[in-house]
């Protein structure tokens, strides 16, 4: 019989890349929230100023850390769910050469100034074409391995990785398109409230495909595996599968309320906004459930706490983002600092937590070893990021809310009872707070470095003690 080899050359490239960028981005991400308590933190230099380094940040921790934990997880997970090596290997290792050329051609011309000014979409023009190359190359990979597939079934984890390479691709492409006048300047094709439209539906996907479905496939792929069970219901994931991917392409006018967008656009997105509570639960609950039987497994086991605790994470963003989408709701939180902490709450609870569990799955997989280096330093990042996110989402919440509160209060006479400055003083304590919620979380990101590395180096891995009641 042939033994089936997989190609993991590519995974292992791109497992390490999401560590070192992870660390990168949110190290941006921590000297950020540090300039926002202390100013003076930029040094009067331009290319450290608040401005410049705030996209590099959502475009390391977006698409250099998550979108490489998504380019390792998908090629690991499409092999051995098709029992299939992946098709087309070199192109494969295009897309990992070609993606860490876009980042650091990010990295370069965003301090500079270079920019497009849409958000999550900043990249000059030529970027953006190389963004295509590449992603028409992970397309072909991808399909291409389901083409050769052993297996007739389809695995649901490659539904949501398929739903995102195709999606991506259709909104990087139209909210991208722009007449080039130099090699760093161009104008956009559309215009007015066309122009915010287009780029908030492209804005609300990208959380849509690229933060939520993509991730959802690698939590359907690790959740069963590290739990040792199989998914909670197979019907439940197919059936949230279609209903999230057709109604989130509706939800992104939440983003333009009060604007120049017709009102009624701005009602259709909240409505969306609303129904899209039930797949997004559909799949928590999935998530949660499929460890049913197995709930012990959650005091011994570090990594499945990783796993399950970012399904709580998302359970919650997704309640918190329909709250927010209603007007009257959105007439309050909107430019405050709740939107951070929503943000956080998805970004660091759902996409960090669930990236950071898969890794600790895979890594030993993937470089032959029989597990991690040291589970008790798992334990320790497992807490330090746990308590890092509750002080950076529940500092932003209070901030935002009283933000909200003191912008809209009036004296009788119609006067505002607040100048601006007086609640960005009030607010300065939660950006310490947050600051050290972000550093707290970064610390961890390190010791899962120095975790990996040990690992990898094949240190004998720690001589775990069993109490008397583990061990029975
Ligand atoms: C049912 C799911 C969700 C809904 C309905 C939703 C809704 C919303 C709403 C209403 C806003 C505020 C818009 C504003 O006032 O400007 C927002 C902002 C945002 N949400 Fe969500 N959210 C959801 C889930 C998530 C998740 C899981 C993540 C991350 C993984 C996320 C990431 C973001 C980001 C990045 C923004 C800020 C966009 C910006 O202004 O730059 N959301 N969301
Ligand atoms: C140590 C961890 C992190 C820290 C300290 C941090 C800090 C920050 C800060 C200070 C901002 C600017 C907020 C503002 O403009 O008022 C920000 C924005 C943002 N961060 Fe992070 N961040 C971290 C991790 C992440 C991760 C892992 C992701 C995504 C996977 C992420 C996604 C974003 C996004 C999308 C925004 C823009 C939000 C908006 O426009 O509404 N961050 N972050």
């Amino acid at each position: 019989m042939n033994k089936l080899v997989y190609h993991d050359d590519v995974v292992r490239q791109f497992a390490l890349a999401t560590i070192f960028w992870g660390v990168i981005g949110m190290l941006v991400g921590v000297i950020l929230a540090a300039q926002l308590a202390w100013p003076a933190l930029n040094f009067d230099v331009p290319w450290l100023t608040f401005s410049r380094l705030r996209p590099l940040h959502t475009n390391a921790v977006i698409f250099a850390f998550g979108g490489c934990a998504l380019f390792a997880t998908s090629y690991y997970i499409v092999q051995r769910t098709c029992h299939a090596p992946l098709f087309a290997p070199k192109l494969a290792s295009f897309t990992f050469w070609g993606w860490q050329l876009v980042i650091v051609l990010a990295a370069i011309t965003l301090p500079l100034g270079l920019t497009q000014s849409k958000e999550y979409a900043e990249l000059i023009w030529p970027i953006d074409v190389l963004i295509t190359i590449i992603w028409v190359a992970y397309g072909v990979v991808f399909f291409g391995t389901i083409v050769k597939r052993k297996m007739a079934h389809i695995y649901v984890a490659n539904w949501f990785y398929a739903s995102f390479i195709i999606t991506v691709a259709v909104l990087h492409v139209v909210n991208s398109l722009a007449i080039p006048v130099s090699w760093t300047e161009s104008y956009p094709v559309f215009s007015g409230s066309v122009d915010a439209m287009t780029q908030w539906w492209y804005g609300h996907n990208a959380v849509g495909f690229f933060l939520t479905a993509a991730f959802l496939g690698m939590m359907y792929y690790f959740v069963p595996k590290q739990a040792n069970r199989p998914v909670y219901s197979y019907r439940l994931s197919v059936v949230h599968f279609w209903a999230l991917i057709s109604i989130y392409m509706w939800a992104g006018p939440h983003h333009l309320h009060y604007t120049a967008l017709p009102d009624w656009a701005q009602s259709l997105g909240m409505v969306f906004s609303l129904i899209l509570l039930a797949p997004s639960w559909g799949g928590m609950i999935n998530g949660i459930m499929t460890l049913s039987g197995a709930w012990h497994k959650l005091r011994t086991d570090p990594i499945l706490r990783f796993l399950i605790v970012s399904l709580s994470f998302y359970g919650m963003s997704t309640f918190e983002g329909p709250m927010m989408s209603i007007k009257t709701v959105n007439s309050l939180s909107h430019y405050t600092d709740w939107t951070i902490g929503h943000v956080h709450s998805g970004a660091l609870g759902w996409v960090a937590m669930i990236s950071i569990g898969a890794h600790y799955h895979l890594i030993p997989k993937l470089f032959g070893r029989e597990g991690m280096y040291s589970q008790s330093l798992i334990s320790l990042h497992f807490w330090m990021a746990t308590i890092g996110i509750v002080l950076y989402i529940a500092s932003m919440w209070i901030a935002g809310v009283m933000q909200g509160l003191m912008w809209r209060a009036t004296n009788n006479d119609g006067t505002l009872t607040y100048s601006f400055v007086e609640s960005l003083e009030m607010t300065y304590p939660f950006y310490l707070i947050r600051f050290l919620g972000g550093a707290l979380f970064l610390l961890g990101m390190l010791v899962m470095a120095y975790n990996v590395f040990k690992t990898i180096k094949g240190a004998a891995p720690e001589q775990v003690e069993l109490t008397a009641q583990e061990a029975v």
